[in-house]
């Protein structure tokens, strides 16, 4: 989808689907029928989390167990891959429920832990989410099939039921996390073909992905651990465990986050007003403290350098 259908979806879209969940109705399941079709769009998978957003705070304070039973489970798979010096991303970290305790339950604090979300307002309650948890984590706002950081620039990348509503683009998603992974691409996400048939009727319903194991191998990948786990929150959305090491001829040294610009895919300087590539001229602003960095938020700033504002600001 290009940018400028994304802009006339949201203009379609964005009052509709509010009224639909101000009705108590599923905002994703009105925008298929209003575009007639079984796949959620990028747009609407925005605006229907964004509606939503500081539910998953309120349900992580009303079953603090359940929340802990999950973080457990994850820090224990990706407990091998982070040391010290590591960098760990959250691909479509929500309201950080997960990434704060995760990063609270690591034997080893990595030195930088990164999420990103499309939703600014999830990405604003992780914030305070992240701060009540004592964790601390850079968030910004970012879309998942084109991330604005540099290839194998975080060593160890995990989802966690973030791929799940992006049905039919599986392989743009595992391509994409497979580029910016260093070391480690962990997939904690529904698994279709482990999945019950009801289980499987339900996730064809919304729309769910597929074929992940299939589709990771049809790219080379190879496969290290795939099943279904031990605790899961809904046994009709069954969370399972796909992941994959990158081989030893990809293996990067080290990571180092380099930002890249998610529409040109030249380099950004990071200052506090945003984020500029020099090459192109454009900047990417900061909302609220968060980071901007889908395509669509970019800004035409050719002067932006040449009056010293890369110099003026911290
Ligand atoms: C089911 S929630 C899970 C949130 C979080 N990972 C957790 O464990 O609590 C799915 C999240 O994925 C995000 N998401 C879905 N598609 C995305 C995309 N294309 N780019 C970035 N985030 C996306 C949604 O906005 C939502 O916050």
């Amino acid at each position: 989808m290009n940018n400028n259908s994304d802009i006339t979806e949201l203009g379609d879209l964005a009052i509709g689907m509010r009224a639909a969940y101000v009705r108590g109705e599923n905002a994703m399941e009105y925008a298929r029928k209003m575009s007639n079709t079984d796949v959620n769009s990028s747009v609407a998978t925005l605006i229907a989390y964004d509606l939503q957003a500081g539910s998953y705070i309120a349900n992580a304070k009303s079953d603090p167990k359940a929340r802990e039973h999950w973080c457990n489970q994850l820090a224990a798979i990706l407990n091998p891959y982070v040391t010290a010096e590591s960098a760990i991303l959250e691909v479509g970290c929500g309201e950080a429920t997960t990434l704060a305790g995760v990063l609270n339950r690591l034997n080893n604090k990595p030195m930088q832990a990164l999420g990103f979300d499309i939703s600014w307002s999830r990405c604003a309650h992780g914030l305070t989410w992240l701060k009540e948890n004592e964790a601390s984590a850079r968030l910004f706002v970012a879309d998942l099939f084109d991330i604005p950081l540099g290839d194998a620039s975080v060593d160890v990348v995990y989802t966690s039921h973030s791929i799940e509503p992006n049905g039919g683009r599986e392989e743009a998603a595992i391509k994409e996390l497979l580029r910016v992974a260093g070391r480690v691409v962990v997939l904690i996400e529904p698994l279709y073909e482990l999945a019950s048939a009801n289980a499987q009727a339900r996730m064809r319903s919304h729309g769910y992905v597929q074929h992940l194991k299939a589709t990771a191998e049809s790219l080379g990948a190879v496969v290290h651990d795939y099943r279904l786990l031990d605790y899961c929150a809904n046994p009709l959305n069954p969370s399972g465990l796909m992941l994959i090491k990158k081989t030893a001829a990809n293996l990067s040294k080290s990571s180092t986050i380099q930002w890249r610009c998610p529409l040109t895919h030249t380099p950004l300087i990071e200052n506090s007003s945003g984020f500029f590539s020099p090459k192109t001229g454009i900047i990417y602003p900061v909302l609220a403290g968060i980071p901007l960095l889908r395509s669509n938020h970019a800004v035409v700033a050719s002067s932006f350098e040449q009056l010293n504002f890369l110099r003026r600001l911290p």
